[in-house]
């Protein structure tokens, strides 16, 4: 099974990407947890470039393609052989996040977008899609003062709605495959509507292999 999370800055992915991965471990499951951009050698130095607040005068086409460059040796190296092996994997962003910033928030053509994302993942999409959904401007504030500041979320506000609203366009068209979570509540409470949701989830895939 493969599950992503995605969302607007600040909804707190990481924490809870890792508190997922911890707990279906403690189920006894083998888990492969990820995060992009990033997740292999290769991956991690195309990271650096992409998020360098240096790098501010990036081309938008330049940005896509590293972040594709970056996903297709994150699929290929980890993620399809840990899924092969009957594993699940955790990934923190995957190629909705390609959909939601630089599609819906960068304005580069969608249509062209899936055909790319799907090239970069040799067609691989998530089971399952956690939307971690906060408050633009909550979840600015949020991350300012919990993370790292990186070239992205120095976008203005108005970037930063259009991504949070591409991804309730996403989630709407595909609602069988994404769940929306309030990600504006305490950490605990966040993760048990998780473990709930991935419950569901195991459960139904379970029985379809049946
Ligand atoms: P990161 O520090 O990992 O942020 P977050 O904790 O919000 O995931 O930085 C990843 C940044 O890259 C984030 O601003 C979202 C952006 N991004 C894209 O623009 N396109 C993509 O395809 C991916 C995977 C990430």
């Amino acid at each position: 099974m493969f599950i992503t999370l995605e969302g607007p800055e600040g909804g707190g992915k990481t924490t809870q990407a890792q508190r997922l991965a911890a707990w279906l471990r403690e189920m006894g499951k083998n888990v492969l947890a990820v995060r992009e951009p990033g997740g292999t050698q290769i991956s991690d130095a195309i990271r650096r470039i992409l998020l360098d607040s240096n790098s501010s005068n990036m081309d938008a086409r330049a940005e896509l393609l590293l972040f594709c460059a970056s996903r297709a040796q994150l699929v290929s190296e980890k993620i399809r052989p840990h899924l092969a092996q009957g594993g699940i994997v955790v990934c923190d962003r995957f190629a909705d996040s390609t959909l939601a910033y630089q599609g819906y928030a960068r304005g580069l053509n969608l249509t062209f977008l899936r055909s790319l994302v799907d090239f970069a993942t040799s067609g691989l999409t998530p089971d399952l899609t956690l939307l971690l959904d906060i408050d633009v401007t909550a979840g600015l504030r949020r991350k300012a003062a919990d993370e790292e500041w990186n070239r992205l979320d120095a976008e203005e506000v108005d970037f930063h709605a259009r991504v949070r609203n591409g991804y309730h366009t996403l989630a709407a068209a595909e609602p069988r495959r994404w769940a929306i979570i309030n990600a504006d509540r305490a950490l605990d409470i966040v993760a048990d509507e998780i473990h709930h949701v991935v419950s569901a989830a195991l459960t139904t895939v379970t029985d379809m292999r049946e």
